[in-house]
């Protein structure tokens, strides 16, 4: 097959080569982004004088017959042509002839092509992944209210801290993903620069109007240096970074899934829908999906720093090592998208279970820090109420027992300071409703921020 290069050559090209530097097998799915990028070319080309009418017309009407054949699955890819664009380039050929497919990379080189095409492409995986973001958080804050009653143990250290509401909780992750969220619509708007009319690296001699393909292709603004528009790809790290930050979150909430989905925590039971059984133990029911999400967070973070190791040490502009720019990006979308849905589905299907106020006062003593408040609120400095707190526990360890079912006169042998009110003052549910600060956990505050989240989420 003739190279569009063959003019200047004089062998052919090696087999192992033709393999080697092939990137269709994977830059294929930009088909329909490459079209609408040259169709918008061919428009302004003509728009500008410097194709015919009668040229264009046929180039567009064999791209459109092209994107139907990639459609439909019946275009022919092949190896031999290396890339997404000299495979559509050399079927407009055969479809409508060299004579006026010859005319359609006029102004225009493979490397502002491929800009543009990227930048398409990634607009539109950034507008699907902020659209699966909002599914999660509306599920998340559905759930929220649906388990408003709810309280567990929070933790610190993976040891029992303080009680909180289980939708506190969850909350907690809605914001984390709405911050992911802000990140990809953030990198969207660095994404959305139109990088046609740059060519091979130093702009072009034609009188195009890049303004005019910016406005076909809804670009808000155009690059304004030749150079970096085709040398850069700070845009598709931002978007792996954004993608490797909402990972971290989903495999970190993964993880608690599979903690609390343990017969020790018993906190929730996952649906068989998105669970697995074991071949050789049957009473398994392992948490497949939440240890997949997490352990696919590994890939992600990896593409970043493939896409940042790339390019690190490329001189400008252009260097074909930017060609492997590609997988890591489609696969951070991919793998992103793959888990929020499952995350959701797999969230929508969960049970929440119900510890008991003795449950949740028989380990762990959550409420210690409640009862060294109630000695400051009766006037003892706090780190002696501390002190006094740390002693009351320790007299608990001793003897078996738990701060809630002390006597008041065992508690006055220890501290004359505490009186008949300090049940009260250390009882789960109070604990948690005198959590009453912007933020806290107390019913009030949680109920507050669903009202808020549920606005903001419509
Ligand atoms: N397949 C190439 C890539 O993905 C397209 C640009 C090729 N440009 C070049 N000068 N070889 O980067």
């Amino acid at each position: 097959m003739k190279k569009p290069w063959s003019g200047r050559f004089k062998q052919s090209t090696d087999i192992l080569m033709e393999t080697f530097s092939a990137s269709i097998s994977f830059d294929k799915r930009l088909y329909a982004c490459d079209i609408e990028g040259s169709i918008a070319h061919c428009k302004m080309l003509a728009h500008c004088k410097i194709i015919s009418p009668t040229d264009a017309r046929k180039i567009l009407n064999g791209l459109r017959r092209i994107l139907r054949e990639c459609d439909a699955g019946r275009f022919p890819f092949s190896d031999k042509l290396e890339d997404i664009h000299m495979n559509i380039e050399s079927r407009l050929c055969e479809i409508i002839g060299p004579a006026a497919a010859g005319k359609l990379h006029t102004a225009r080189s493979r490397n502002d092509q491929i800009c543009l095409d990227i930048r398409l492409y990634l607009r539109n995986e950034v507008d699907e992944t902020v659209q699966a973001i909002n599914r999660l958080c509306k599920t998340l804050v559905g759930l929220a209210k649906k388990n408003i009653d709810r309280v567990i143990p929070g933790y610190t250290h993976l040891q029992r801290a303080q009680p909180v509401l289980l939708a506190h909780h969850l909350l907690a992750y809605v914001e984390m993903l709405l911050r992911d969220e802000e990140r990809f619509c953030d990198a969207r708007k660095r994404i959305n620069v139109m990088p046609l009319g740059s060519a091979a690296l130093a702009g072009t001699n034609f009188p195009i109007d890049r303004k005019y393909t910016a406005k076909l292709l809804q670009f808000p603004e155009i690059s304004h240096n030749s150079m970096d528009a085709v040398a850069d790809r700070d845009f598709a790290a931002e978007f792996c970074s954004a993608a490797a930050l909402l990972m971290m979150h989903l495999s970190r909430f993964c993880e608690e899934l599979v903690i609390w989905n343990s017969s020790e925590f018993g906190f929730v039971e996952l649906s068989d829908a998105f669970t697995t059984g074991s071949s050789i133990m049957p009473q398994k029911k392992n948490p497949d999906a939440a240890e997949l999400i997490r352990g696919k967070s590994g890939r992600v973070f990896g593409n970043l720093v493939a896409l940042l190791t790339l390019m690190k040490g490329l001189p400008l502009a252009y260097n074909k090592d930017l060609q492997e720019d590609k997988e890591p990006l489609f696969d951070s979308a991919d793998t992103t998208q793959v888990c929020l849905k499952i995350f959701t589905a797999m969230m929508k299907s969960a049970k929440f279970k119900s510890l008991s106020a003795a449950e949740l006062s028989s380990r762990g003593f959550l409420t210690a820090t409640d009862m060294a408040d109630y000695l400051v609120v009766k006037g003892v400095p706090f780190r002696e109420a501390h002190e006094i707190t740390g002693k009351t526990v320790a007299y608990c360890l001793d003897n078996g027992r738990t701060l809630d079912d002390l006597s008041l006169r065992e508690l006055r042998k220890i501290s004359r300071r505490f009186q008949d009110d300090v049940s009260q003052h250390i009882a789960i549910k109070n604990s948690v409703d005198r959590k009453n600060v912007y933020g806290g956990t107390a019913k009030k505050q949680v109920r507050a921020q669903i009202s808020r989240l549920t606005k903001k989420l419509k």
